[in-house]
């Protein structure tokens, strides 16, 4: 090869309805119980890799900011894996943009770790399937896994690769993100999982339930009743956050704020409006509601003392592979 081969994917980042907190195996990276999300359309990675013979090591550039330390550590790990599924040496240049704040602490590394491994295979000429780009995004970040994928994705327990369990044509829903201003400063998910399972007396009480509300949501996906997956999805995540506020010293990513938030869906609920709030490793509150209804929840959550921004997303499409060149 003589030119660098540049290539560009995009991926969309996903919120889970059916919750994955806990590794069953640290060093592959393996979830102790399955989960489910919906990808998002309004909030984008797009990611760049050029496989070029002339560097002598990986250069990793995330928003503008060349990467070190863990975070470099990680897109390296990945990219090894795909140069040995490709039986290549050479090193690659990347260059991530998230169109979306990551300083807001939103699902950043699953769309970023998915566009990775698209663009990468196919910038060491190896173009994998999307169930084994989504392995090796699994790796990366389990939650990556689920961004190959457009609408609601699952990813099953001891699986290796998630799966698309319904387009996101087929039910017009949308997501409404609070983003609050305040909050503690956040735990990353993988040092958050590691303490709960080591400290948090209600950590095996949440990998024994997790699989039935995973059912329960995977079901309500799959008939489309908003009533049945709304409930169950705010169980997950309250589930998921009581496991992490038992864990000792308490793993606390709720703040007043997201109280409040949460108490206003309650209160568009108790008013006739379907809407449903879930909550990941940081302060924000995601809403789940109709594609309708969504300007109306959106302006509820605006007016509430302490949300920065809100933010409104129909369902994505899966990773994309926007240019490829030589
Ligand atoms: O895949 P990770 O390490 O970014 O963990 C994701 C954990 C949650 O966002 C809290 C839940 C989930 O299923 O996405």
């Amino acid at each position: 090869m003589s030119a660098a081969r540049s290539v560009t994917a995009v991926a969309h980042a996903n919120i889970a309805l059916a919750k994955y907190w806990g590794k069953a195996d640290t060093a592959a990276n393996m979830p102790a119980v399955p989960s489910l999300s919906l990808t998002l359309a309004a909030l984008r990675s797009t990611t760049t890799v050029s496989a070029d013979p002339a560097l002598d090591a990986d250069e990793v550039t995330l928003d503008g900011a060349v990467a070190t330390g863990r975070a470099r550590e990680r897109v390296v790990r990945l990219l090894d894996e795909l140069r040995a599924l490709a039986r290549s040496t050479v090193r690659l240049c990347v260059r991530s943009h998230n169109d979306f704040p990551t300083a807001a602490g939103l699902a950043s590394s699953a769309s970023g770790f998915a566009a990775l491994a698209l663009a990468g295979a196919h910038a060491l000429g190896t173009p994998l399937a999307p169930a084994k780009l989504s392995a090796v995004a699994r790796r990366a970040s389990a939650s990556a896994a689920r961004s190959l994928f457009g609408g609601f994705v699952v990813l099953r327990l001891g699986a290796d690769a998630a799966e698309p369990v319904l387009d996101a044509a087929a039910w017009p829903l949308a997501m409404v993100i609070a983003v609050t201003a305040s909050g503690p400063k956040s735990v990353s998910s993988t040092d958050g999982m590691g303490h709960t399972r080591a400290t948090s007396p209600y950590y095996p009480a949440w990998v024994a339930a997790a699989p039935a509300l995973f059912d329960e949501v995977e079901r309500a996906v799959r008939e489309r009743d908003l009533e049945k997956l709304g409930a169950a999805s705010e169980q997950s995540a309250l589930m998921m956050h009581a496991s992490m506020l038992a864990a000792r010293p308490a793993l606390v990513y709720l703040s007043p704020v997201t109280l409040r938030a949460m108490e206003r869906v309650r209160a568009l609920r108790s008013a006739g409006t379907p809407a449903f709030y879930t909550m990941d490793a940081g302060p924000h509150v995601k809403v789940l509601c109709e594609a309708a209804a969504a300007e109306g929840v959106a302006e509820a959550l605006r007016s509430l003392e302490g949300v920065e921004r809100v933010l409104v997303s129909g369902i994505g499409p899966a990773a994309q592979l926007v240019e490829a060149g030589s």
